[in-house]
């Protein structure tokens, strides 16, 4: 493998810092609206344990080929992948189609996260009212014109501000304190929808795959799920890689990202699921879930209207270092690319964001609800688009450029930095990466062909 001599590059101080960055991007509305909405809407535990086997085989292997590859390139993603195979420039395409997905993620991404923020004031002035937020509530926000874009507005203005600053030490240091709150908080919600009346139903639902509901299309959202989740196959950690110090350690660092991810999103799961079936006794799935749901967990309990808002305070600083993540692929691409900015840069993508937006903010507006291309409105289809199509097949070209593109040697050797000799989890990874890992994806790529389709 012929590289580019890695240029001095701002970097992560340290692999706490590293850790903490990368844990950043991968959670947010992943772990505490998809997971639950898409989890409801797929038929339960079946849907998660193969969401937990595309962690296991797709996701960890390509993260850690995405660290990989950042580091030792140590450059934005389309020009990483544009010169990490020597004569191959034609591989830029990923980092392209990584910039794309970073635009369709964000038109719908920003327009929950706006959710989020709204329910903030929302349930805020319930409890200061005495009052519990209903589906009403939800639906009136969702269904809305001026006031979804307003929060969207909002949202966005608050990360392009981050991002035109630089990701600085302040929003790592927040996040750094505020994930073991949100921690805390699920698990509070865990033992107050467990200890429902009638919760036991919601976590067989969630732990008791019932495997004649697997079909070529859950398995397709499922691999899309581990893909968004762990923030993969757009160029996103390939970015964060480049910042990596040489010391870490990149498949454990993978690993403990993965698990600490995926234990957010079932603990959200579990707080979740019982209440849905103590209250309502079947899941309605639908992006509402959450915000339906938790406002309704809270009410049972003393101050339930304040932990509420503790909650929606939680989960919208969760969105941020998603979102700060999704901008920095085309901001950075811009700015090492052309004579542009860092403040202008990430202002011309907050705009072109926002304008591809708009569909997706208003598709629940009667506006737009008819409007239908293959069967979806424009914020399932960015989503379905980002999450289902861009994502794994960039991540099948990510997979293929590392275990066939790439010596096996100078991939191993950044791969396995910091240790004296090849580990054995170096041997393992490598040889899912190559053999296991892109025949998967391909599977089950081909095996959906017809998904979109059937809608
Ligand atoms: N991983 C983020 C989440 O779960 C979303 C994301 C996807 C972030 C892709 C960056 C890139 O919310």
């Amino acid at each position: 493998m012929s590289i580019s001599a890695p240029k001095p590059r701002d970097a992560f101080a340290s692999t706490l810092g590293a850790f903490a960055a990368t844990l950043g991007s991968a959670i947010g509305l992943g772990n505490i609206w998809k997971f639950p909405y898409l989890t409801g809407s797929h038929g339960g535990a079946a849907f998660v344990l193969v969401y937990l086997l595309a962690i296991a085989f797709v996701g960890i292997p390509i993260l850690v080929v995405e660290l990989t590859i950042g580091r030792k390139m140590r450059l934005n993603a389309v020009h990483a992948y544009g010169t990490v195979v020597p004569g191959q420039k034609i591989w830029a395409g990923v980092g392209m189609a990584g910039v794309a997905a970073a635009f369709l993620i964000m038109a719908f991404y920003t327009d929950v996260a706006g959710w989020v923020f709204a329910y903030v004031f929302k349930s805020f002035g319930a409890f200061l009212g005495g009052r519990t937020l209903d589906g009403a509530t939800f639906g009136a926000l969702a269904g809305g014109s001026w006031e979804p874009l307003l929060w969207q507005i909002g949202v966005l203005v608050l990360t392009t501000a981050i991002i035109a600053t630089g990701v600085s030490k302040g929003i790592e240091k927040v996040t750094k304190t505020l994930m073991p709150l949100l921690f805390v908080l699920l698990i509070v919600c865990d033992i107050r929808a467990l200890t429902l009346p009638g919760a036991g139903a919601g976590v067989t639902y969630l732990f008791r795959p019932d495997l004649s509901k697997l079909s070529a299309s859950i398995v397709l959202y499922a691999l899309g799920l581990a893909f968004f989740k762990l923030s993969l196959g757009m160029g996103t950690m390939t970015t964060y890689g480049s910042y990596l110090p040489d010391s870490t350690r990149i498949v454990p660092n993978a690993t403990r990202v993965a698990l600490a991810d995926t234990a957010v999103s079932l603990l959200a799961g579990l707080a979740i699921f019982p209440a849905v079936f103590a209250f309502a006794g079947k899941p309605a799935g639908g992006p509402g879930l959450l915000f339906n749901t938790i406002p309704l967990i809270f009410s049972k309990m003393p101050m339930g209207g304040l932990f509420t808002t503790v909650f929606f305070v939680l989960t919208a600083i969760a969105t941020i270092g998603a979102m700060v993540s999704l901008i920095e692929v085309p901001v950075a691409w811009i700015i090492e690319k052309g004579h542009v900015t860092r403040p202008g840069a990430a202002i011309l993508t907050g705009v072109l964001m926002f304008a591809l937006g708009i569909p997706a903010t208003l598709s629940q507006n009667p506006l737009l609800a008819n409007v239908k291309i293959f069967g979806k409105n424009f914020f399932d289809l960015f989503d379905f688009i980002s999450s289902n199509v861009l994502l794994p097949v960039g991540g099948l070209a990510i997979a293929i450029i590392g275990g066939w593109f790439l010596t096996r040697k100078g991939f191993a050797a950044e791969m396995n930095k910091g240790y004296a000799e090849e580990p054995w989890h170096g041997r393992l990874v490598y040889g899912i990466i190559k053999y296991v890992t892109p025949v998967l994806i391909l599977l089950i790529l081909l095996s959906s062909l017809g998904v979109l389709k059937l809608g």
